[in-house]
């Protein structure tokens, strides 16, 4: 029998492995707002997981619809087949997204959600006779997942460098961080609309005739909670028509209520052809991604096509039915308990404990949008990340779940969070910040 106390065989994802396996940090159940970790200690939820639980931890009717699930069909190939969960599923997602985007296609992550939109992007401009269009842009410090598309349009340069050439035809935006300008500001900032022209350099540079797409998070999560400045996702979206380049928003974490509504095309009141998403849609119970597409990218991709197979690509899990299974359960939650609506109404509350922030030691900027809040660090002097690490550590060890990334905490709870829970949150959070040095 192998032993459970031996940690050596898991080669952990994004993980300090030497530092993780000398000090493990383990969870053993999960429930509503908490996390039991393995010596026994209740840990508060300050990060819904990875961005993802958004409906609270163990929620009995997405339990339930997966275990009946499996006892039902286990799996059926969604390749010349499928079930009928993956068409309810794909129509129940389709009925939130924003008007004309109710195509969807299934993967099983944000980071195979993305290398799919990135293709169909593509073979959407080859069908309609544009093929000169394959030059992708993504931006700097973007985060689109770990797929070889998604590295390559990301912006974040640890997740790159140790990969190779990437591929061909990328560019990038600026990124919209501006502290000078912009720090502690509550909601968007009201400085920077204008670095979406950088897309024009980018067409004065290439030619509009050669790009494909521009993929964008319309709230940069990975990187440290970069929120778009007023008025940037309208110009970048007025200057994508114009060009007729098509615009892609990776909401893999703002989608399903994070900011307040179902996606952050709809909050923004912008609206892009392509939405990726994955974590929140299934609350994490069963991993599943997704893309949706507008209505004529679809249409043009398939009845462009010779008979037969129109796009090549797909993956053995799309639409597999345990997870369209929770994923309309997911659904029917967040509808039964109003949670995105949840999420705007508590916004105001979240901003002020977010907020009470600044002025606490090493705090250099404090931000918010919806139910996300981030807390810039000022780094230790030759140790850039090491005091949010502390910090992340002594959190969990003191029984609250934060989410660190370079020197900023990213925070990202449960949408079914109470007043109480914001106020522990913070004042744990304040404890700790004039506790480290
Ligand atoms: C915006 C965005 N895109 C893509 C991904 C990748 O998702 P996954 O880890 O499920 O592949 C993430 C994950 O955090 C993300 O935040």
């Amino acid at each position: 029998m192998p032993d459970r106390n031996d940690l050596s065989a898991f080669w952990m994802p994004y993980t300090d492995n030497r530092g993780y396996k000398a000090h493990p940090r383990q969870m053993v159940a999960a429930e509503g707002m908490h996390y039991t970790a393995a010596d026994g200690h209740r840990v508060l939820d300050a990060t819904g997981g990875l961005w993802c639980v958004n409906a609270g931890h163990a929620r009995e009717p997405i339990i339930a619809a997966i275990r009946e699930t499996a006892g039902t069909l286990d799996f059926a190939p969604t390749f010349q087949l499928a079930h009928p969960l993956a068409f309810e599923a794909a129509a129940r997602l389709g009925a939130i997204m924003p008007e004309g985007l109710d195509r969807i296609f299934f993967a099983n992550s944000g980071s195979e959600a993305v290398d799919s939109a990135l293709k169909i992007a593509l073979a959407y401009q080859r069908a309609r006779g544009q093929g000169s269009r394959t030059r992708l842009i993504g931006r700097e410090r973007g985060y689109h997942g770990v797929g070889f598309g998604g590295i390559s349009v990301g912006g974040i340069l640890n997740n790159r460098r140790q990969f190779g050439t990437l591929l061909t035809g990328v560019d990038h935006l600026r990124h919209t961080h501006d502290p000078a300008s912009n720090a502690f500001s509550r909601g968007q900032p009201a400085h920077g609309a204008e670095l979406a022209d950088d897309l024009e350099r980018l067409v004065a540079l290439h030619g509009a005739d050669t790009i494909a797409a521009v993929i964008v998070e319309p709230v940069a999560g990975s990187t440290g909670v970069l929120i778009p400045p007023r008025g940037y996702l309208e110009r970048l979206r007025a200057i994508c028509d114009a060009h007729d380049i098509l615009l892609i928003f990776d909401e893999v974490i703002t989608a399903f209520g994070r900011i307040g509504k179902a996606t952050g095309a709809e909050r923004f009141g912008v609206v892009p052809d392509l939405i990726t998403m994955a974590k929140g849609l299934t609350n994490a119970a069963v991993p599943m991604g997704a893309v949706a597409v507008r209505r004529e990218i679809h249409d043009t991709v398939v009845n462009n096509s010779p008979a037969g197979i129109e796009l090549f690509h797909g993956y053995t899990y799309s639409g597999h039915p345990l997870a369209s299974a929770a994923a309309i359960a997911t659904l029917d939650l967040y509808r039964a308990e109003g949670l995105f609506e949840r999420a705007l109404d508590l916004e105001e509350y979240w901003a002020d404990a977010v907020h009470s922030l600044r002025g606490e030691p090493h705090v250099i900027d404090c931000r918010n949008i919806g139910l996300i809040g981030g807390i810039e660090l000022e780094p230790r002097p030759g140790q850039p990340t090491k005091r949010a690490m502390e910090l992340f550590h002594r959190a969990f060890d003191e029984g609250l779940l934060i989410r660190v990334t370079g020197d900023i905490i990213a925070l990202s709870p449960p949408l079914i969070l109470e007043r109480r829970h914001i106020d522990e949150i913070f004042e744990r959070l304040r404890g700790l910040l004039r506790a480290v040095a």
